[in-house]
């Protein structure tokens, strides 16, 4: 049964594992090669496990890796209780699994349900006949009622329904034309997906990951839409009412079953939005990832820090969040949020680094941001395999766009940047493997890689490790009461963190250049818990940062 303890803090608030844990995001593809064959592996990750325990991560969060066609790199599942090939056996996942937990690692499983691959049984029995058993486990618009009305893809410049000849009907996809959008009104569909995480939970897996899950719920009469909603994709597409019904029988078939938790990928538009999926009355999801953080590096710091601080306080006594800033959807967290120059690549990578692991909310590292590891340059379209990227090149070609603009755009920020290989030491191919790997490694492996920043106690692996540290010995950087400073700061994002009269103060210079803060607050400094520099600048009440210098102190 689940656990969640209720503890007297000097805030009120439950206490889970899944609160106090970090949490580190494996795309397993591009994680550890074990077999020679370009693609990552479960026993490769196996061969990594000494490592992730030695990063102090008590999460991981998996990538799907399911059978499926990988059109959309395993977004596409054609058997929901069977391992893609490439990755091994049953058996090398629950060694994998096993391996995990005997290092006191959780798993956390990506549900992949707003919809399945075309190849899926499902699928193909329900596009065989109008008739067949199958046919409402989708959505489905008969021809001989005219065009369906407009509805967005993400992935498909031709939208979001695609014309099936054998039956003469559209079918609905939100993503490719090949992940066809599962029914969720219907019960069958529903308790087949309950049927599948149970057979995870029953395997050990501790979590699971709601992928795309708020659209799962449609409204089924496809009214018609007026033009341009489109551009405010989760307001119209996102958290049709259904959905929080579906979600409670979710966490009373499944969820309160057992002791795992479930976090929801996007969370509607609005903080009551994602209230009403995580606060614990509402008996749904524990935990949510919203999207505001995401878009929020075009951002002055004093907006990105109002972002942050809006959030939090809305969370403060209820709910619960991640913190992220990065993952296999985006590019790298440096080059988005940091400094990707050669001069401050590392000390803004441990800057962020120590951000993410010092807020409130379960922090969310992907694999290769606790080395700093930055953007890839891909200049040319021949070059991207991603069906996002695909896709939204050809919708700029049939909108007449400035491609050159376009490419400039993807270059920076397409998730193909997230998705290079591991970098694991300076040999051929980083160590990653030793053949021609799925996707190029970055080339600049020989620079940044897990073998020399092992050595080097100031590097940004280290760093990571310490903050992990801390953060695991810390309670008040998990439950404490976050407060902001000196919100106008365009340059430095400072706040506190108070529990049970023990408080941390964390700053965190967000520039180029030297920067200072004045509170009276610094009068009460008592020991430096972390600093990516090794001095600190205090003057009376002012304290100077240096460029992205990040510290944490304990203040008397
Ligand atoms: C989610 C995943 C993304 C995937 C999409 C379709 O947004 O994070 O990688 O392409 O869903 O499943």
């Amino acid at each position: 049964m689940k656990k969640e303890n209720k503890v007297k803090n000097s805030i009120d608030i439950s206490r889970a594992w899944w609160k106090e844990g970090v949490l580190y995001q494996i795309y397993p593809q591009s994680f550890k090669d074990s077999d020679g064959d370009g693609f990552g592996d479960f026993k490769g990750v196996i061969e990594k496990l000494d490592y992730l325990e030695s990063l102090g991560i008590t999460m991981v969060w998996m990538n799907p890796f399911f059978e499926s066609p990988m059109v959309d790199n395993g977004y596409d599942v054609s058997d929901y209780r069977a391992i893609q090939p490439r990755y091994g056996s049953m058996e090398d996942f629950q060694n994998m699994l096993d391996g995990m937990h005997k290092r006191g690692i959780k798993l956390v499983l990506d549900v992949v349900v707003n919809h399945s691959s075309n190849e899926h049984d499902w699928f193909r029995q329900s596009r065989s006949s109008r008739d067949n058993p199958y046919r409402d486990y989708y959505h489905w618009w008969p021809a001989e009622k005219g065009e369906p009305p407009f509805r967005h893809s993400l992935f498909d410049p031709e939208g979001a329904w695609t014309y099936d000849e054998q039956t003469n009907a559209y079918y609905l996809h939100y993503f490719a034309a090949a992940q066809p959008d599962l029914n969720w009104e219907n019960s069958k569909v529903r308790y087949e997906v309950y049927d599948i995480m149970k057979f995870w939970a029953e395997k050990g897996v501790d979590g699971f990951r709601m992928d795309a899950f708020q659209y799962a719920s449609k409204d089924t009469n496809f009214p018609e839409w007026p033009k341009g909603h489109e551009k405010e994709y989760d307001k119209w597409y996102g958290m049709n009412p259904p959905l929080h019904g579906y979600l409670n029988e979710m966490y009373n078939e499944v969820i309160s079953k057992y002791d795992i938790f479930a976090v929801a990928e996007g969370a509607g538009t609005t903080l009551q939005d994602a209230h009403d999926i995580v606060d614990r009355d509402r008996n749904e999801l524990q935990m949510a990832y919203h999207f505001d953080y995401v878009g929020s590096d075009q951002l002055k710091l004093t907006d990105f820090k109002a972002i942050f601080t809006k959030w939090d306080t809305s969370f403060a006594e209820e709910g619960w969040l991640s913190i992220f800033l990065s993952n296999h959807d985006n590019s790298r967290l440096v080059n988005r949020f940091g400094n990707s120059s050669p001069e401050y690549r590392a000390v803004s990578a441990q800057m962020l680094n120590t951000f993410i692991l010092s807020m409130r909310g379960t922090p969310y590292t992907y694999f290769g941001d606790e080395l700093g590891m930055a953007n890839i340059d891909m200049p040319s379209i021949e070059e991207y395999v991603d069906v996002c990227a695909l896709g939204d090149y050809k919708r700029a070609v049939k909108e007449g766009k400035d491609l050159g603009e376009f490419m400039k755009n993807l270059n920076f920020y397409s998730r193909e940047n997230s998705r290079t290989p591991m970098q694991w030491n300076d040999s051929k191919n980083a160590g990653f493997t030793t053949t021609t790997p799925w996707k190029k490694v970055n080339p600049d492996y020989k620079d940044i890689n897990v073998a020399k920043q092992d050595k080097d106690p100031n590097s940004v692996l280290n760093h990571f490790r310490k903050m992990v540290k801390l953060r695991n010995e810390n309670k008040v950087l998990v439950y404490g009461k976050y407060e902001l400073l000196d919100k106008n700061n365009e340059d430095i994002y400072a706040y506190t963190r108070v529990l049970d009269g023990e408080k941390m103060l964390v700053l965190l210079n967000f520039t180029d250049h030297n920067s200072c803060i004045t509170s009276p607050q610094i009068k009460q400094l008592a020991d430096i818990q972390i600093n990516n520099y090794n001095s600190l600048a205090i003057n009376n009440h002012t304290i100077t940062l240096k460029p992205y210098q990040a510290v944490i102190v304990l203040l008397n």
